[in-house]
């Protein structure tokens, strides 16, 4: 399957560099390219010759910034002496055993051709109790050629049956996602009479095929998948919204819910994302009637450790509503950990994991928590820039090797103790 055709739209990609910029990087660099206009305008006015030598100031200038913000650093790893440890033995408990009583989900993501393989899976299967398909039930994935209406249903089918095979429960991801790259719906929409009837034909196509294939076998669906605007307050801008506005969210959801009544029915998010508006739509849609069962917010942890009351108090007021609410995508990246409440960055990275899963334990309707990942050998930040520079993102629970890091233990404490 050709990833790019999901993710390779460049607004995308600029929007996530911006918000990447902490602060204090943001006005480092402000504060040079300021130095240098003013050292220009002096040297425009002197000495034209000396132009060139800006030209090479600049270059010089910009490779050191690279180099100090994005080229990989190495960080010790005492981890596995500080917790004797190794790869867990299949005698112990793994984190599903923990959240059984509980009723908890512990989930991991991943495309079926990384799990599919024996040792993989073993591991797999003594920690995680569900799984939710990384990439292979979008809606372009599906697609053969980006052609609308003409699915190949391989990877898909192989994923839901893994879960089957396996016991784990399944969570599809995602059917409705304004950056998931359709071209061929928003060219046609932009020629339509009715741009808005038009895309809601295919939304209601798409979802009966996808959602009715599957009928009985996903336990829930990520119906809508980031409504809201990464950077902006309200709705994010995508072809659905511009034609529909929020009818795409309610048309899709009911659309869902016809063809499998008994699949939970979720809008996915990001966290921090709008909470007053996406708030009030999970009020209006329970006012209208229209199926929701839950919201699931991603927890991708890329720029430093979160407020954990801010990230979590959004969280609570769903519960709240009588809804369901899960973290659906977690993974902390290791570099933007640094410092947090230890000198050891794998140890800050498995304090901040465990504080935030504690905090969501104290939410009536938790659900539980998916991580957005197998183990450190493969994240999605390794492809997604500027963390594919930033490395190590190193953003799971196990290492390349599936020693388990402090983040798996952090986590197990939470679980042992509630
Ligand atoms: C990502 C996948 O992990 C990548 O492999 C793919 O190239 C792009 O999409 N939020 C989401 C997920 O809801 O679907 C995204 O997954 C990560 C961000």
């Amino acid at each position: 399957m050709d990833l790019s055709m999901i993710f390779d739209d460049l607004p995308s990609v600029i929007e996530l560099m911006i918000v990447t910029f902490t602060p204090k990087v943001f006005y480092s660099m402000l504060i040079v390219i300021a130095l240098l206009l003013g050292l220009s305008v002096v040297f425009f006015i002197t000495e034209k010759r000396k132009v060139l030598f800006l030209i090479g100031l600049n270059i010089l200038v910009g490779i050191t910034l690279v180099i100090i913000f994005f080229s990989p650093k190495v960080y010790e790893r005492s981890y596995t002496e500080a917790y004797g440890h190794h790869v867990a033995n299949d005698n112990e408990q793994g984190l599903k055993d923990l959240a059984a009583d509980k009723d908890l989900i512990i989930g991991f993501a991943s495309g079926i051709d990384r799990v599919d393989k024996g040792g993989v899976k073993a591991r797999l299967m003594h920690e995680f109790n569900s799984y939710t398909s990384e990439n292979d039930l979008k809606w372009s994935a599906l697609l053969v050629d980006g052609e609308l209406r003409k699915y190949d249903f391989t990877e898909a089918d192989r994923s839901v049956a893994f879960a089957k095979e396996h016991g784990m429960r399944f969570r599809g991801h995602a059917l409705i996602w304004g950056k998931g790259k359709l071209v061929q719906l928003t060219e046609e929409a932009a020629v339509a009479d009715d741009p808005g009837a038009y895309i809601l034909e295919e939304i209601r196509y798409h979802i009966k095929t996808v959602v009715g294939r599957y009928k009985g076998q996903v336990d829930s669906w990520d119906v809508v998948n980031e409504p809201m605007a990464l950077m902006a307050p309200g709705f994010e801008s995508n072809v659905f919204y511009d034609h529909m506005g929020i009818d795409y969210i309610k048309e899709a959801l009911k659309a869902a819910h016809e063809a499998d009544p008994d699949a939970k029915l979720f809008i996915n998010g990001y966290v921090g994302a709008d909470e007053e508006i996406l708030y009030d739509l999970f009020v209006e849609l329970i006012e209208e009637g229209i199926p929701i069962h839950g919201y699931g917010m991603q927890g991708h942890v890329m720029n430093g450790p979160m407020d954990i009351e801010k990230m979590t108090s959004f969280l609570k007021r769903i519960s709240d509503l009588g809804l369901e609410v899960e973290i659906t995508e977690m993974d902390v990246r290791l570099r933007a950990m640094e410092g947090y409440k230890s000198d050891d960055i794998y140890e800050s990275q498995g304090i901040f994991y465990g504080e935030v899963i504690k905090a969501c334990m104290e939410i009536e309707n938790f659900r539980g928590v998916t991580f957005w990942g197998v183990n450190d050998e493969r994240t999605w930040y390794d492809s997604v820039p500027p963390y594919k520079w930033q490395k190590p993102s190193d953003p799971l629970l196990f290492d390349s090797n599936w020693n388990r890091k402090p983040s798996y233990y952090h986590i197990y404490d939470v679980l042992m103790n509630i």
